[in-house]
């Protein structure tokens, strides 16, 4: 049993139906995802800040959230079909996209597969292999564009190209949806997120609000992007953990912003 359950981890939840001091697992017995729109996946970004909005110190997610907040990363992935990641993030830190053994196991008594599918989404430049993500059972699907060199992944990883030189979102979750995979959680990074977000694929966002105030000029949760469809977010949970906030927003059709 993974270690991150041995020790509590109590939140409060601030709204809707405010409670003091639950257990993390116990405040989030009652997540669940609407149905997916017609035609693709239900999309969601789960990303940490910090107070002033920077999705990096010195260059990585490192140190922004809690253990508290990497719990609730595995609890939201562990509501997904589908779990993926920029190349970027992937080439920085490496990643680990897995729910961990006890969610694996409640995962497999619902009927579902141990862990989401993974996915990870790079343009033309060749990603590393030998990194942690392309070991383990779980299904990986690396996407790649059409000009990227790579002509094989290792063993137990799809390599999927597609048309463009960088794959195009709707093109990505329509080969998804095609799968089978209804639901698709992005843990960023920020400009892969923008790239969704200027396709109108963002129907949910997970933000942790770490403590922390930075005044760097760091990458923010979505790089800034031309032709980013405007949304207005619908607050649908907010849970504290000490000083740290986890926020979940619904959002409608793009091209809104005004109240
Ligand atoms: N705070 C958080 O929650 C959080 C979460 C994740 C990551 N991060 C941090 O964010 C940083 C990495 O973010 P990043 O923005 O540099 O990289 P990224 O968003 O992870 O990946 C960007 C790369 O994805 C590829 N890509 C493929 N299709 C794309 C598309 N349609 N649109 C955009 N990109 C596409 C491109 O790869 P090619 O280069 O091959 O063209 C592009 O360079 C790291 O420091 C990481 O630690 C923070």
């Amino acid at each position: 049993m993974s270690s991150e359950i041995e020790e509590p981890h109590r939140v409060d939840r601030l709204w809707p139906d405010p409670a003091r001091d639950l257990e993390l697992d116990e405040a989030m017995a009652g997540f669940t995802l609407p149905a997916p729109p017609r035609g693709r996946p239900l999309m969601a970004i789960n990303m940490v800040t910090s107070i002033d909005g920077r999705a990096q110190i010195d260059g990585t997610a490192e140190g922004l959230g809690s253990r508290t907040d990497r719990r609730l990363m595995r609890l939201y992935r562990a509501a997904f079909d589908a779990v993926g990641s920029g190349a970027g993030t992937l080439r920085t830190t490496g990643i680990w996209l897995r729910v961990g053994d006890d969610l694996a196991a409640r995962r497999s008594a619902e009927g579902r597969a141990p862990n989401p599918v993974e996915l990870v989404i790079a343009g033309s430049t060749p990603v590393p292999t030998d990194g942690t993500w392309f070991q383990g059972d779980e299904p990986r699907v690396l996407v790649v564009g059409a000009r990227n060199p790579m002509t094989e992944a290792p063993t137990g990883t799809e390599l999927l190209r597609s048309p463009g030189e960088r794959p195009d979102p709707r093109w990505v979750v329509a080969e998804l949806f095609a799968r089978g995979i209804s639901s698709l959680l992005l843990e960023g990074g920020p400009t892969l997120n923008a790239s969704f977000l200027a396709d109108g694929l963002i129907d949910e966002v997970y933000w942790t609000v770490g403590a922390n105030l930075l005044g760097t000029d760091a990458l923010p949760m979505i790089t800034p992007l031309k032709g980013a469809a405007p949304r207005r977010g619908q607050l649908i949970s907010v849970l504290r953990h000490e000083s740290e906030l986890f926020l979940r927003y619904r959002f409608g059709p793009a091209g809104s912003i005004g109240p």
